[in-house]
This record gives structure tokens, C-alpha cells and sequence, in this order.
């Protein structure tokens, strides 16, 4: 079928879309992608992303903006533990895995059985949604927010209570406390969120997860956690401790650098990790080189600190430059800032790339908002001047 009859159709494909190696639903890539009239891609009731037009071929990017990564990563420690460790790579890696699971339960402040290892968090977000939903129910959640364990909930036949995020983009708690009911098998919390870069207050959160009642888990998912200073928002982690049904998930993806390397936790009871490994083979997923690289990683405090002074360094920079355009960001306490544009979403994506900018572009309420990653300050800088040169 012709492209653009696939697209009319709604039955084009993650996998057909050779050109947007960014865009992903994860376990869904050769399902149908759930296409607007306009050919955007329905993430959600109050979300739609723009695609670029469509081409075979991946453009070549001078400024990768748009998947939120390190632009500095990985550090030279992680990288010389991939090198030195990849001749053991015959090996299944159990005891170091459990080496490092005994190093993150001392950073966590919690017992080694409270933690489980994935490539990525990812994987466990996914494995979460499975094993929760896999008798139905329904999963409540923000909108917009990050769509990994939302999505694989809903094809395994959840319903998404989809609660409009508050004014400020904060989580609208309270809308979310009341949404729960006897079918709630999971509520999700991304702090700070995904795509907005919007904090909840830590102190709102937490009475809020202490108000859930015991039998539904909240995942309280904290990628960007490390870049959030200032925010006056904080880790659920110690929760765990008096409560059983709270789940928190952390990644190597950014602060640390390993996007690529695929290293990511959750912190849990071990009444809920039991679930997950009754029917998964639980942290198998992750290479022996992988394990070396989060081990140096968490030991590279100067690399980790680098990384958050940069980061709010280029987002000063870039925030600085959308104010003397007139644009209106929301404030964020990410390694990403989200802001209204006026040029048509599929314009602005190719303009963008037109000068080897990659970033992403969504529909959120009716407006359309452009997403930018924070690289490094010269590929910020090719980003702000191609924004002045289209405004
Ligand atoms: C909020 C959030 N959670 C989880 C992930 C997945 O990260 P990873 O699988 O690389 O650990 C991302 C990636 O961008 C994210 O934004």
C-alpha cells in the first residue's frame, strides 16, 4: 500500500517508520500506530505528537535533541569498566549483578531483596504493567505523562484513567485519589514528568501515596530525579520502608550517561519483586559490560555533578533565549524544557532538521508545544539560533 494511504488508513507502522529512529511504543512496534485525521500519532486523550514527514532514510543529526539523553556520557570511568570487563563477556554476570544490586541497596538505604535490575527501567516499567494488568483492571495516571507502562497496560487489556494534569502541570492528586476504585490495579507517577519537566511537591506526594489504600501499588517513576534541584520535590525511596505498596523506579539513562548501555532498577517490597520473578526472568536481561559500567557510574560523583552543573547551565541559556523570543516554557526540572510554538508542528520539525536539529513536537491541549532536549551548550546554541531565524 502507498504511504500515504497506510497513514489515511491508520495502519502504519512503528516498524515501517525507518525514519524516526526516536519515536518508539516499545513492545508495539509492528502494531498499528494509533493515527489522528492529520496523520499525528493519538498519545493520549490530551496528547498528539507530530511526526516529521516521511522519509527512508534517518536524518543526520548535528544536535540530537530530542530523547532527552547525556550529552556528555558515558563517563570515561564506565567506559574503561565496558572495555576491561567485555573479555569476561562469555560469563553470566550473577555474582557481579549481585554486587551491584548490594551497592545500590546501600545508596537506597534499603535491603538488597527490595531491589530489582532491568536494561533499563524500561524493561521493568513494562514487566510492571504486565504482570499487573494481565487480569484486567484499569491504571490511573496523569496526562500528559510519560506513556511506557501506560501503553503496555492498556495492551494487556487495562483501562487508562487518563487525570488532567493541574494548572501548573503538576499531578492533580487529589482528581487522582478519588479516580481510584475497586479496579485500580497500579496508579502511575512520573516526578518530575515526562514530556512537561514539571515537578509534584514531594510533601503533596507523599501524603498522597500515604493516603492510597495498601492493596493498590503507586509506581512513582523518578528518571530525571538527580536533575530536579531546586525543586522542592524529593525521592519516594524511603517509603518503602513503612509502606509496602509503593514502587520506585530509577535509571543509569541520565545523569549517568548510559542510555545506551541500558542499566535501570526498581525499588520495591519483596512481596511485589516475588510477583515480577514468579513469571520473568527478573535482572537476566543485563550485559556483564552493562553491570561494570553502572558500577563505575555510581562511583563517578564528579562525572554526576558535571552533568547536573551543566545541565542547568544550558537550560539557563536556552530558558534565557526562549524569554527575549516571547516564548512561554514551562519550568522545568529536567534535562528537557517543553514550550508553545506558533509554526505548524510538521513545519517546525522540518525547519528544525533542515539545520540538523532533531527535537520532538506534540499537541498538548489543543496547542502545539516543541520538546528540547539539553545538549551540549555549541548544539544549544545551533537550536536557539534556528529558532531565532524561524521566529
Ligand atoms: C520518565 C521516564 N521513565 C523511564 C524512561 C526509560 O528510561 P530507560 O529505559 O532508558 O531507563 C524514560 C526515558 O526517557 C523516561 O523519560
Amino acid at each position: 500500500m502507498h504511504r500515504r494511504k497506510l497513514l489515511q488508513s491508520g495502519l502504519f507502522t512503528i516498524g515501517a517508520l525507518t525514519g524516526l529512529p526516536h519515536i518508539s511504543l516499545g513492545a508495539f512496534g509492528n502494531q498499528p500506530l494509533p493515527l489522528d485525521k492529520e496523520g499525528n500519532i493519538i498519545r493520549s486523550p490530551l496528547v498528539r505528537e507530530v511526526l516529521p514527514g516521511l522519509r527512508m532514510d534517518p536524518p543526520a543529526l548535528l544536535a540530537k535533541l530530542n530523547a532527552n539523553e547525556n550529552p556528555y556520557g558515558p563517563s570515561e570511568l564506565a567506559q574503561k569498566a565496558v572495555n576491561e570487563s567485555v573479555v569476561r563477556g562469555n560469563r553470566y554476570a550473577w555474582k557481579e549483578l549481585f554486587e551491584l544490586i548490594n551497592k545500590i541497596s546501600v545508596k537506597e538505604g534499603v535491603p538488597a531483596n527490595h531491589i530489582m535490575m532491568g536494561p533499563g527501567s524500561s524493561d521493568l516499567l513494562e514487566k510492571v504493567a504486565i504482570i499487573s494488568f494481565m487480569k484486567g483492571g484499569n491504571i490511573v495516571s496523569a496526562d500528559p505523562t510519560y506513556m511506557s507502562l501506560v501503553n503496555v497496560a492498556q495492551a494487556v487489556d487495562a483501562k487508562w484513567k487518563a487525570i488532567p494534569c493541574k494548572e501548573d502541570w503538576s499531578h492533580d492528586l487529589k482528581a487522582m485519589l478519588a479516580a481510584i476504585d475497586g479496579d485500580t490495579k497500579l496508579v502511575y507517577i512520573c516526578n518530575p514528568n515526562n514530556p512537561t519537566g514539571a515537578v509534584t511537591s514531594g510533601k503533596e506526594l507523599r501524603e498522597f501515596c500515604l493516603a492510597v489504600p495498601e492493596t493498590v501499588p503507586v509506581f512513582v517513576d523518578e528518571a530525571y530525579m538527580e536533575l530536579a534541584t531546586g525543586s522542592g520535590t524529593e525521592s519516594m525511596v524511603d517509603l518503602i520502608k513503612t509502606k509496602k505498596n509503593i514502587i520506585v523506579a530509577r535509571t543509569y539513562s541520565k545523569v549517568m550517561g548510559l542510555a545506551g548501555i541500558r542499566v535501570g532498577y526498581i525499588v520495591a517490597s519483596p512481596e511485589f519483586i516475588s510477583k515480577i520473578d514468579k513469571i520473568t526472568r527478573g535482572g537476566m536481561g543485563i550485559a556483564y559490560t552493562s553491570i561494570y559500567a553502572a558500577t563505575a557510574s555510581m562511583d563517578d560523583h564528579a562525572f554526576q555533578e558535571m552533568t547536573i552543573a551543566r545541565n542547568n547551565e544550558v537550560k539557563k541559556f536556552v530558558c534565557g533565549n526562549l524569554d527575549k523570543m516571547g516564548y512561554r516554557y514551562i519550568p522545568s526540572y529536567t534535562n528537557f524544557v517543553l514550550f508553545p510554538i506558533t509554526v505548524p508542528g510538521k513545519k517546525f520539525l522540518a525547519d528544525m532538521e533542515s539545520k540538523g536539529v532533531g527535537v520532538r513536537v506534540f499537541q498538548v491541549k489543543g496547542k502545539t508545544w516543541c520538546r528540547v532536549s539539553m545538549g551540549t551548550m555549541d548544539e544549544m546554541q545551533l537550536f536557539v539560533n534556528t529558532l531565532q531565524a524561524m521566529s
